[in-house]
C-alpha cells in the first residue's frame, strides 16, 4: 500500500533518485536523448531544499522505500511535480500523488491548477480532467525541455 507524507530534508536524496530514474525511464518514448540529459542530468539533491521550505512537497512511501513525489505551489496554483520510480509505474502512485496534492490544493482555497506536463504525462493529467491549453513551449519546471500547459478548472 503506498503512503503518502510531506517531504523532509533527510528526503532529498531518494526524491533526486526518483526524479533522475524517472525522466530517463519514463521520459524517453517522448524526447530525445539530449532532452533527457537537460531533463535528468543536472538533478542534485539540494535543489529540494527550497522547495521543501516554501511549498509542499510530498513524497510516495512502499515498504519504507520512497518510490514516487510531488510538488504543489499553492501559492500559484499549480502542480510543480508528480514523479514516480519506473518499477512502480501503472500501479496507482501517481495517482495517490496527484489527488493528494489536488486535495491539499482545494483545502488551501485553490479553485483551479495549472502545470507543465510533460510530453508523456498528457494522458495522465487528461485522465484527471487537465485540459491542454498551450503547445510548443520549452519549460518543464526548471527544466527547458517541450512540454505541455495544462489546467483543471474546479477543483473540488
Ligand atoms: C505520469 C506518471 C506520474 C504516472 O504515474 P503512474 O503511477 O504510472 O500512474 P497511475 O498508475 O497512478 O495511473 C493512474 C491512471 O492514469 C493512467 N495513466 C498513467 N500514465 C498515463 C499516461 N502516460 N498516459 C495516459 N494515461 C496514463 C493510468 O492508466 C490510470 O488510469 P485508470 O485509473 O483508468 O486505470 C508517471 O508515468 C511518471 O512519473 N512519468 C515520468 C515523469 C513525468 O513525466 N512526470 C510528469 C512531470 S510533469
Amino acid at each position: 500500500m503506498v503512503t503518502i507524507r510531506e517531504a523532509t530534508i533527510a528526503d532529498t536524496p531518494a526524491i533526486a533518485r526518483v526524479h533522475q530514474s524517472s525522466a530517463r525511464g519514463l521520459g524517453r518514448t517522448h524526447y530525445t536523448p539530449e532532452d533527457i540529459e537537460t531533463w535528468a542530468g543536472s538533478i542534485t539533491p539540494e535543489r529540494y531544499l527550497h522547495s521543501i521550505e516554501e511549498q509542499y512537497v510530498v513524497v510516495a512511501v512502499e515498504q519504507g522505500e520512497i518510490v514516487g513525489w510531488g510538488q504543489l505551489n499553492a501559492e500559484k496554483s499549480e502542480i510543480v511535480a508528480v514523479y514516480v520510480t519506473p518499477a512502480r509505474a501503472g500501479a496507482g502512485v501517481g495517482r495517490a500523488l496527484l489527488t493528494h496534492l489536488e486535495e491539499v490544493a482545494s483545502n488551501l482555497g485553490c479553485r483551479t491548477l495549472s502545470l507543465w506536463s510533460s510530453l508523456n504525462a498528457v494522458g495522465f493529467y487528461q485522465r484527471y480532467g487537465y485540459q491542454v491549453t498551450e503547445r510548443s513551449v520549452d519549460k518543464l519546471s526548471n527544466d527547458e525541455i517541450p512540454a505541455i500547459r495544462m489546467v483543471k478548472t474546479t477543483i473540488t
